[in-house]
Protein backbone atom coordinates (compact mmCIF):
# COMPACT_ATOMS: atom_id res chain seq x y z
CA UNK A 1 0.00 0.00 0.00
CA UNK A 2 1.57 3.31 -0.66
CA UNK A 3 0.85 6.29 2.11
CA UNK A 4 1.47 9.53 2.02
CA UNK A 5 4.21 10.39 4.62
CA UNK A 6 4.84 14.21 6.04
CA UNK A 7 8.77 14.35 4.62
CA UNK A 8 9.19 17.97 5.70
CA UNK A 9 7.24 21.00 7.60
CA UNK A 10 7.86 24.97 7.53
CA UNK A 11 6.23 28.25 8.54
CA UNK A 12 6.19 31.49 8.02
CA UNK A 13 4.97 34.45 10.50
CA UNK A 14 5.42 38.00 9.41
CA UNK A 15 7.55 40.69 11.22
CA UNK A 16 5.20 43.04 12.48
CA UNK A 17 3.86 41.70 15.76
CA UNK A 18 0.34 43.08 17.57
CA UNK A 19 0.35 42.07 21.07
CA UNK A 20 -2.58 42.76 23.22
CA UNK A 21 -1.60 46.12 24.86
CA UNK A 22 -1.10 47.29 21.25
CA UNK A 23 -5.07 46.43 20.86
CA UNK A 24 -6.03 48.24 24.37
CA UNK A 25 -5.01 51.77 22.45
CA UNK A 26 -7.17 51.32 19.00
CA UNK A 27 -10.45 49.69 20.72
CA UNK A 28 -12.47 49.51 24.10
CA UNK A 29 -10.42 45.58 25.39
CA UNK A 30 -8.15 44.45 27.62
CA UNK A 31 -5.12 42.00 27.26
CA UNK A 32 -6.13 39.94 30.19
CA UNK A 33 -9.67 39.89 28.64
CA UNK A 34 -7.94 38.48 25.23
CA UNK A 35 -6.22 36.09 27.47
CA UNK A 36 -8.81 35.21 29.54
CA UNK A 37 -10.96 34.09 26.77
CA UNK A 38 -8.97 33.08 23.78
CA UNK A 39 -5.47 32.61 25.20
CA UNK A 40 -4.50 35.10 22.52
CA UNK A 41 -1.09 36.91 23.71
CA UNK A 42 -0.06 38.54 19.85
CA UNK A 43 -0.81 37.66 16.55
CA UNK A 44 2.37 38.85 13.18
CA UNK A 45 0.12 41.27 10.41
CA UNK A 46 1.48 41.43 7.21
CA UNK A 47 3.38 44.24 5.98
CA UNK A 48 1.91 46.42 2.79
CA UNK A 49 2.31 44.75 -0.14
CA UNK A 50 3.09 40.88 1.64
CA UNK A 51 0.86 38.76 0.08
CA UNK A 52 -0.80 35.12 0.82
CA UNK A 53 1.75 33.95 -1.86
CA UNK A 54 4.77 35.52 -0.48
CA UNK A 55 4.11 34.05 3.04
CA UNK A 56 3.63 30.61 1.46
CA UNK A 57 6.28 30.89 -0.65
CA UNK A 58 8.28 31.13 2.29
CA UNK A 59 7.11 28.29 4.41
CA UNK A 60 7.24 26.03 0.98
CA UNK A 61 10.84 26.66 1.14
CA UNK A 62 11.44 25.64 4.52
CA UNK A 63 9.25 22.58 4.31
CA UNK A 64 11.09 21.86 0.76
CA UNK A 65 14.48 22.35 2.52
CA UNK A 66 13.59 19.95 5.47
CA UNK A 67 12.39 17.39 2.79
CA UNK A 68 15.53 17.83 1.02
CA UNK A 69 14.37 18.05 -2.25
CA UNK A 70 14.32 20.34 -5.51
CA UNK A 71 10.88 22.51 -6.61
CA UNK A 72 11.22 20.19 -10.16
CA UNK A 73 10.47 17.24 -7.94
CA UNK A 74 6.82 18.15 -6.92
CA UNK A 75 4.05 16.96 -8.50
CA UNK A 76 1.20 18.60 -6.86
CA UNK A 77 0.34 22.51 -5.60
CA UNK A 78 -2.57 22.39 -2.90
CA UNK A 79 -2.69 25.90 -1.24
CA UNK A 80 -6.20 26.22 1.18
CA UNK A 81 -6.68 29.96 1.64
CA UNK A 82 -9.51 32.71 1.88
CA UNK A 83 -7.41 35.48 1.47
CA UNK A 84 -5.54 34.49 -2.02
CA UNK A 85 -3.65 37.05 -4.09
CA UNK A 86 -5.81 37.38 -6.56
CA UNK A 87 -9.84 36.16 -7.35
CA UNK A 88 -7.78 33.72 -9.78
CA UNK A 89 -5.62 32.46 -11.19
CA UNK A 90 -5.25 30.52 -7.65
CA UNK A 91 -2.82 31.57 -5.10
CA UNK A 92 -1.48 27.49 -5.86
CA UNK A 93 -0.65 28.61 -9.72
CA UNK A 94 1.53 31.49 -8.38
CA UNK A 95 3.39 29.48 -6.15
CA UNK A 96 4.44 27.14 -8.82
CA UNK A 97 5.19 30.48 -11.20
CA UNK A 98 7.26 31.32 -8.45
CA UNK A 99 9.00 27.99 -7.85
CA UNK A 100 9.79 27.98 -11.58
CA UNK A 101 7.97 24.44 -12.05
CA UNK A 102 5.43 24.08 -15.04
CA UNK A 103 2.44 21.23 -16.00
CA UNK A 104 1.68 19.66 -12.71
CA UNK A 105 -2.16 20.23 -10.77
CA UNK A 106 -2.36 23.10 -8.81
CA UNK A 107 -5.32 24.49 -7.00
CA UNK A 108 -6.71 26.28 -4.08
CA UNK A 109 -9.25 25.10 -1.67
CA UNK A 110 -11.40 27.19 -0.08
CA UNK A 111 -12.85 25.48 3.59
CA UNK A 112 -12.19 28.34 5.23
CA UNK A 113 -10.27 27.18 8.93
CA UNK A 114 -10.11 23.80 7.68
CA UNK A 115 -8.35 24.27 4.23
CA UNK A 116 -4.95 22.84 5.48
CA UNK A 117 -7.51 19.98 6.50
CA UNK A 118 -9.42 19.39 3.35
CA UNK A 119 -6.13 20.20 0.90
CA UNK A 120 -4.26 17.00 3.45
CA UNK A 121 -6.91 15.15 2.24
CA UNK A 122 -6.95 15.58 -1.83
CA UNK A 123 -3.31 15.30 -1.81
CA UNK A 124 -3.09 12.08 0.29
CA UNK A 125 -5.94 10.82 -2.07
CA UNK A 126 -3.48 11.93 -5.28
CA UNK A 127 -1.00 10.07 -3.88
CA UNK A 128 -2.73 7.10 -2.74
CA UNK A 129 -3.83 6.06 -6.47
CA UNK A 130 -0.16 7.22 -7.82
CA UNK A 131 -1.26 10.16 -9.70
CA UNK A 132 0.98 11.99 -7.41
CA UNK A 133 4.40 11.57 -5.54
CA UNK A 134 5.22 14.25 -4.11
CA UNK A 135 2.94 17.09 -3.10
CA UNK A 136 3.28 20.53 -1.44
CA UNK A 137 0.65 21.22 0.85
CA UNK A 138 -0.11 24.82 2.05
CA UNK A 139 -2.40 26.78 4.56
CA UNK A 140 -1.71 30.72 4.02
CA UNK A 141 -3.33 33.63 4.98
CA UNK A 142 -3.50 37.33 5.22
CA UNK A 143 -6.68 37.48 7.29
CA UNK A 144 -5.67 41.42 8.69
CA UNK A 145 -7.31 42.47 5.39
CA UNK A 146 -10.49 40.71 5.93
CA UNK A 147 -10.86 42.11 9.46
CA UNK A 148 -12.72 44.86 10.83
CA UNK A 149 -10.68 46.32 13.39
CA UNK A 150 -13.33 48.51 14.72
CA UNK A 151 -14.99 45.37 16.02
CA UNK A 152 -13.54 44.53 18.86
CA UNK A 153 -15.44 41.16 18.97
CA UNK A 154 -13.64 39.83 16.27
CA UNK A 155 -10.31 42.03 15.06
CA UNK A 156 -8.51 40.37 18.84
CA UNK A 157 -9.04 37.11 17.50
CA UNK A 158 -6.73 36.47 14.05
CA UNK A 159 -3.62 36.84 12.47
CA UNK A 160 -1.83 36.51 9.45
CA UNK A 161 0.47 33.64 9.07
CA UNK A 162 1.41 30.59 6.87
CA UNK A 163 2.26 26.67 7.12
CA UNK A 164 3.09 24.18 4.65
CA UNK A 165 4.21 20.27 4.30
CA UNK A 166 5.65 17.75 1.73
CA UNK A 167 3.93 15.02 1.14
CA UNK A 168 5.77 12.17 0.09
CA UNK A 169 4.71 9.22 -1.49
CA UNK A 170 5.92 6.02 0.47
CA UNK A 171 5.77 2.45 1.76
CA UNK A 172 6.24 3.19 5.10
CA UNK A 173 3.00 4.15 7.25
CA UNK A 174 2.14 7.91 7.03
CA UNK A 175 -1.27 9.46 6.94
CA UNK A 176 -3.75 6.93 7.93
CA UNK A 177 -6.51 8.69 7.40
CA UNK A 178 -8.80 11.85 6.56
CA UNK A 179 -12.20 13.12 7.29
CA UNK A 180 -13.95 16.18 5.69
CA UNK A 181 -17.30 17.42 6.51
CA UNK A 182 -19.22 20.57 5.98
CA UNK A 183 -22.56 21.73 7.04
CA UNK A 184 -23.53 24.82 4.98
CA UNK A 185 -26.82 25.63 6.96
CA UNK A 186 -24.54 27.92 9.23
CA UNK A 187 -23.78 30.08 6.66
CA UNK A 188 -24.14 32.98 8.99
CA UNK A 189 -22.73 32.53 11.81
CA UNK A 190 -19.44 33.00 10.34
CA UNK A 191 -18.99 34.82 7.15
CA UNK A 192 -17.24 37.82 4.56
CA UNK A 193 -20.21 38.82 2.98
CA UNK A 194 -18.70 40.07 0.02
CA UNK A 195 -18.95 38.70 -2.94
CA UNK A 196 -20.62 38.76 -6.28
CA UNK A 197 -24.21 38.48 -4.86
CA UNK A 198 -26.75 38.44 -7.59
CA UNK A 199 -26.87 42.06 -9.21
CA UNK A 200 -24.79 42.53 -12.24
CA UNK A 201 -22.25 45.47 -10.60
CA UNK A 202 -19.67 43.38 -9.95
CA UNK A 203 -17.76 42.55 -6.79
CA UNK A 204 -19.63 44.04 -3.91
CA UNK A 205 -17.52 45.72 -1.22
CA UNK A 206 -19.49 46.29 1.42
CA UNK A 207 -19.73 43.61 3.96
CA UNK A 208 -15.86 43.23 3.27
CA UNK A 209 -14.76 41.63 6.86
CA UNK A 210 -15.15 39.20 9.20
CA UNK A 211 -18.79 38.58 10.50
CA UNK A 212 -19.33 36.06 13.27
CA UNK A 213 -21.62 34.94 16.22
CA UNK A 214 -18.96 33.91 18.67
CA UNK A 215 -21.22 32.57 20.96
CA UNK A 216 -22.72 29.93 18.22
CA UNK A 217 -19.16 29.05 16.57
CA UNK A 218 -17.94 28.32 20.29
CA UNK A 219 -20.81 25.57 20.83
CA UNK A 220 -20.26 24.24 17.68
CA UNK A 221 -16.57 24.13 17.54
CA UNK A 222 -16.20 22.17 21.11
CA UNK A 223 -18.86 19.97 19.66
CA UNK A 224 -18.10 19.35 16.43
CA UNK A 225 -14.38 18.53 16.78
CA UNK A 226 -15.57 16.21 19.86
CA UNK A 227 -17.74 14.13 17.20
CA UNK A 228 -14.75 14.09 14.87
CA UNK A 229 -12.35 13.07 16.89
CA UNK A 230 -14.48 10.06 17.61
CA UNK A 231 -15.19 9.06 14.45
CA UNK A 232 -11.41 9.00 13.27
CA UNK A 233 -10.34 6.79 16.15
CA UNK A 234 -13.49 4.46 15.38
CA UNK A 235 -12.46 4.37 12.27
CA UNK A 236 -9.15 2.83 12.56
CA UNK A 237 -10.20 1.06 15.87
CA UNK A 238 -7.43 3.13 17.83
CA UNK A 239 -7.59 4.16 21.37
CA UNK A 240 -7.46 7.95 22.66
CA UNK A 241 -4.76 6.80 24.53
CA UNK A 242 -2.56 5.95 22.17
CA UNK A 243 -2.25 9.08 20.41
CA UNK A 244 1.08 10.86 21.16
CA UNK A 245 0.17 14.80 19.72
CA UNK A 246 -3.33 16.60 19.15
CA UNK A 247 -2.70 19.16 16.93
CA UNK A 248 -5.97 21.10 16.57
CA UNK A 249 -6.95 23.90 14.68
CA UNK A 250 -5.53 27.04 16.81
CA UNK A 251 -8.72 29.37 17.52
CA UNK A 252 -8.95 29.72 21.06
CA UNK A 253 -7.29 28.10 23.69
CA UNK A 254 -10.80 27.32 25.73
CA UNK A 255 -12.02 25.42 22.03
CA UNK A 256 -8.52 23.83 22.15
CA UNK A 257 -8.81 22.60 26.21
CA UNK A 258 -12.08 21.73 25.58
CA UNK A 259 -10.97 18.98 22.59
CA UNK A 260 -8.26 17.18 24.37
CA UNK A 261 -10.55 16.70 27.39
CA UNK A 262 -13.00 14.81 25.01
CA UNK A 263 -9.69 13.11 24.16
CA UNK A 264 -8.91 12.55 27.70
CA UNK A 265 -5.46 14.07 26.86
CA UNK A 266 -3.43 15.86 29.19
CA UNK A 267 -2.41 19.50 27.97
CA UNK A 268 1.62 18.35 27.60
CA UNK A 269 0.22 16.30 24.54
CA UNK A 270 -1.25 19.14 22.68
CA UNK A 271 0.24 21.44 20.45
CA UNK A 272 -0.93 25.00 21.17
CA UNK A 273 0.54 27.99 19.62
CA UNK A 274 -2.62 29.81 19.59
CA UNK A 275 -0.56 32.42 22.17
CA UNK A 276 2.06 33.67 19.31
CA UNK A 277 -0.29 33.91 16.09
CA UNK A 278 -4.29 33.66 16.99
CA UNK A 279 -6.43 32.34 14.61
CA UNK A 280 -4.61 32.02 10.71
CA UNK A 281 -7.36 29.90 9.63
CA UNK A 282 -6.32 27.40 7.47
CA UNK A 283 -2.64 28.26 8.10
CA UNK A 284 -2.97 27.37 11.74
CA UNK A 285 -2.67 23.41 11.55
CA UNK A 286 0.94 23.53 9.67
CA UNK A 287 2.46 26.59 11.80
CA UNK A 288 1.54 24.55 15.55
CA UNK A 289 2.86 21.30 13.72
CA UNK A 290 5.76 23.03 12.18
CA UNK A 291 6.88 24.72 15.82
CA UNK A 292 6.63 21.25 17.37
CA UNK A 293 8.71 19.23 14.88
CA UNK A 294 11.81 21.37 15.18
CA UNK A 295 11.37 22.50 18.37
CA UNK A 296 12.02 18.20 18.88
CA UNK A 297 8.62 17.71 20.52
CA UNK A 298 7.27 15.54 17.64
CA UNK A 299 9.32 12.71 16.71
CA UNK A 300 9.20 10.28 13.86
CA UNK A 301 7.31 7.58 14.96
CA UNK A 302 4.38 9.16 16.70
CA UNK A 303 0.73 9.47 16.49
CA UNK A 304 -0.96 12.72 15.19
CA UNK A 305 -4.49 13.95 15.14
CA UNK A 306 -5.23 16.72 12.94
CA UNK A 307 -8.65 18.30 13.99
CA UNK A 308 -10.08 21.66 12.51
CA UNK A 309 -13.10 23.59 12.32
CA UNK A 310 -14.37 26.48 10.11
CA UNK A 311 -16.91 28.65 8.40
CA UNK A 312 -19.65 26.80 6.39
CA UNK A 313 -19.38 25.58 8.78
CA UNK A 314 -16.56 22.92 7.68
CA UNK A 315 -14.15 20.21 9.90
CA UNK A 316 -11.86 17.17 9.56
CA UNK A 317 -9.06 15.99 10.74
CA UNK A 318 -6.27 13.45 10.18
CA UNK A 319 -4.33 10.28 11.88
CA UNK A 320 -0.66 10.60 10.69
CA UNK A 321 2.46 8.28 11.89
CA UNK A 322 4.39 10.86 11.51
N1 LIG B 1 -12.61 42.95 24.71
C1 LIG B 1 -13.37 43.19 25.79
N2 LIG B 1 -14.66 42.84 25.88
C2 LIG B 1 -15.18 42.19 24.81
C3 LIG B 1 -14.45 41.91 23.66
C4 LIG B 1 -13.11 42.33 23.64
N3 LIG B 1 -12.30 42.10 22.58
N4 LIG B 1 -15.24 41.26 22.78
C5 LIG B 1 -16.44 41.12 23.37
N5 LIG B 1 -16.41 41.69 24.60
C6 LIG B 1 -17.48 41.79 25.58
C7 LIG B 1 -18.85 41.61 24.99
O1 LIG B 1 -19.32 42.82 24.44
C8 LIG B 1 -19.65 41.17 26.20
O2 LIG B 1 -19.96 42.31 26.97
P1 LIG B 1 -21.39 42.44 27.69
O3 LIG B 1 -21.42 41.28 28.68
O4 LIG B 1 -21.32 43.77 28.31
O5 LIG B 1 -22.40 42.30 26.61
C9 LIG B 1 -18.66 40.36 27.01
O6 LIG B 1 -17.36 40.72 26.52
C10 LIG B 1 -18.84 38.86 26.85
O7 LIG B 1 -18.96 38.58 25.48
P2 LIG B 1 -19.19 37.12 24.96
O8 LIG B 1 -19.31 37.18 23.47
O9 LIG B 1 -20.26 36.44 25.73
O10 LIG B 1 -17.81 36.47 25.37
P3 LIG B 1 -17.33 35.00 25.19
O11 LIG B 1 -16.87 34.47 26.49
O12 LIG B 1 -18.29 34.17 24.41
O13 LIG B 1 -16.06 35.18 24.28
C11 LIG B 1 -15.31 34.93 22.02
C12 LIG B 1 -16.17 35.73 22.98
C13 LIG B 1 -15.43 35.56 20.64
C14 LIG B 1 -13.87 35.00 22.48
C15 LIG B 1 -15.80 33.46 22.03
O14 LIG B 1 -17.18 33.43 21.82
C16 LIG B 1 -15.13 32.65 20.97
O15 LIG B 1 -13.94 32.43 21.03
N6 LIG B 1 -15.88 32.12 19.99
C17 LIG B 1 -15.33 31.30 18.96
C18 LIG B 1 -14.66 32.18 17.97
C19 LIG B 1 -13.80 31.42 17.02
O16 LIG B 1 -12.91 30.75 17.44
N7 LIG B 1 -14.08 31.56 15.72
C20 LIG B 1 -13.34 30.97 14.70
C21 LIG B 1 -13.68 29.53 14.60
S1 LIG B 1 -12.83 28.86 13.23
Amino acid sequence: MTYSRIAGTGAYLPEKVVANKDLEKSMETSDEWIRERTGICRRHIAADGETCSDMALAAARQAMEMAEIEATAIDLIIVGTVTPDKLFPSTACIIQRRLGIHGCPAFDIQAACSGFVYALDVANRQIQTGAATTALVIGSEVLSRITDWEDRGTAVLFGDGAGAVILQASDEQGIISTHIHSDGQYEDLLHVPQGFGTSSDGLRTEGAFIQMDGNAVFRRAVATLGSIARETLAGNGIDKHDIDWLIPHQANLRIISAAAKKLDLSMDHVVVTVDEHANTSSASIPLALNTAVRDGRIQRGQLLLFEAFGAGFTWGSALIRF
